[in-house]
């Protein structure tokens, strides 16, 4: 039989929105200026024309693959996303069990409040992303007591050093779980660092790669590069590769699109770091452009979000598996029975 399976829905963005309060919903929904780059970046995956290969042994396709050396079943990654606690009441800690049962791996937002140990536990990898914080030291902090719990790797976020707009600022949720962040940190450590200690620090540079990697002793991801130039100096100083991303369309309304991006940056980096991308991504067939436009693997962000707020774990699960399931059948259509075969001439 080779119809494709049924296509299981992987959007729960309205049933989210129809059991969320509505500053949550405009937080997980928020776009920077016009909003229009959120969905031009969706419209860019899905401009790749593929240029399919015939004969190819398509018995046996698989998904598994390895991310900084850790072996992953599936390259669909969960991306990094702020205080999860206003769209599940226990968070990350779901998050990372559907994580867990799909194979996959966590992004764990600096904007954490689930303690790293209740995250560590549901085994699924991760990897902590940084916002450097005006004080360094507790920023250094931070980031010891992720690695202390089994963080395998650091994404060093530079494309958000200023915060969404007002409207859309979880700083002005009203008091509550939703939040909460940085309670990996205690209110003794926070209160010794003073006021806007926890602000972001507007002055990282190069450098900051290099001294994230010497005191976590792991290795430093880029996340938010969208130049072949920018890419290429990350990986000089220090980074083992890049993160091509739009923040979800929330960082530059009028920005290059991630997929428009990812071909200079991979041509830049070339074998000297790995290249991930994110922003936009909404299907099978966008994963598969990106691997073939050079990513080794993505990341998704709202669907796994929407999904965690409107049906939990089996709700993130399903979005996870969903994709993977789907790209599968992708592969097949390609000719391409594995991610290695996932070529930068398939792409017309
Ligand atoms: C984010 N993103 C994000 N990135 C990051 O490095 N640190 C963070 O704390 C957050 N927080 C965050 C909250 C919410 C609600 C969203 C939607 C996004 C960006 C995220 O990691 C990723 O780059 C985008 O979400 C990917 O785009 P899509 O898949 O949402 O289109």
């Amino acid at each position: 039989d080779h119809r494709p399976d049924p296509v299981v829905s992987i959007d729960y963005e309205e049933r989210a929105r129809g059991l969320l309060p509505p500053h949550i919903s405009a937080y997980i929904g928020a776009a920077a200026g016009s909003g229009g780059g959120s969905a031009e970046g969706t419209a860019d995956w899905s401009a790749v024309r593929f240029r399919p290969r015939a004969l190819q042994d398509l018995r046996t396709i698989d998904t598994r693959t390895t991310v900084l050396g850790t072996p992953v079943e599936t390259p669909v990654l969960v991306a990094p996303m702020a205080q999860q606690l206003g769209a599940h009441p226990e968070g990350e800690a779901v998050m990372a069990r559907a994580a867990a049962a799909a194979g996959s791996l966590l992004g764990v937002s600096t904007n954490v409040a689930v303690p790293f140990s209740t995250i560590a536990a549901a085994g699924a990898p991760w990897w902590f992303q940084v916002y450097v914080m005006r004080d360094h030291g507790l920023t250094e902090l931070l980031v010891r007591r992720a690695v202390e719990h089994g963080a395998r790797a650091l994404l060093l976020t530079v494309d958000m050093v200023a915060l969404l707009p007002a409207t859309v600022n979880p700083r002005q949720w009203p008091e509550g779980p939703a939040k909460s962040r940085l309670t990996n940190l205690t209110a003794a450590e926070l209160a010794a660092a003073g006021p806007g200690a926890v602000d972001m620090d507007a002055g990282i540079s190069l450098a900051t790669i290099g001294w994230l990697r010497e005191m976590s002793g792991l290795p430093v991801l880029v996340k938010g590069v969208l130049r072949g130039d920018d890419a290429a100096a990350c990986v000089d100083a220090g980074a083992a590769g890049v993160i091509v991303s739009t923040h979800g369309g929330r960082r530059l309304g009028p920005s290059v699109t991630a997929a428009r991006a990812l071909p200079e940056v991979v041509a830049a980096v070339g074998d000297a770091g790995e290249v991930y991308a994110d922003s936009g991504l909404r299907s099978a067939e966008h994963v598969a452009a990106a691997l073939a436009l050079g990513a080794r693997a993505v990341f998704v962000g709202r669907p796994a979000l929407w999904a965690l707020a409107a049906d939990g774990e089996t709700g993130v699960q399903t979005v996870l598996d969903g994709l993977t399931g789907e790209l599968r059948q992708v592969m097949t259509q390609l000719g391409a029975p594995s991610l290695d075969r996932l070529t930068r001439d398939l792409v017309a």
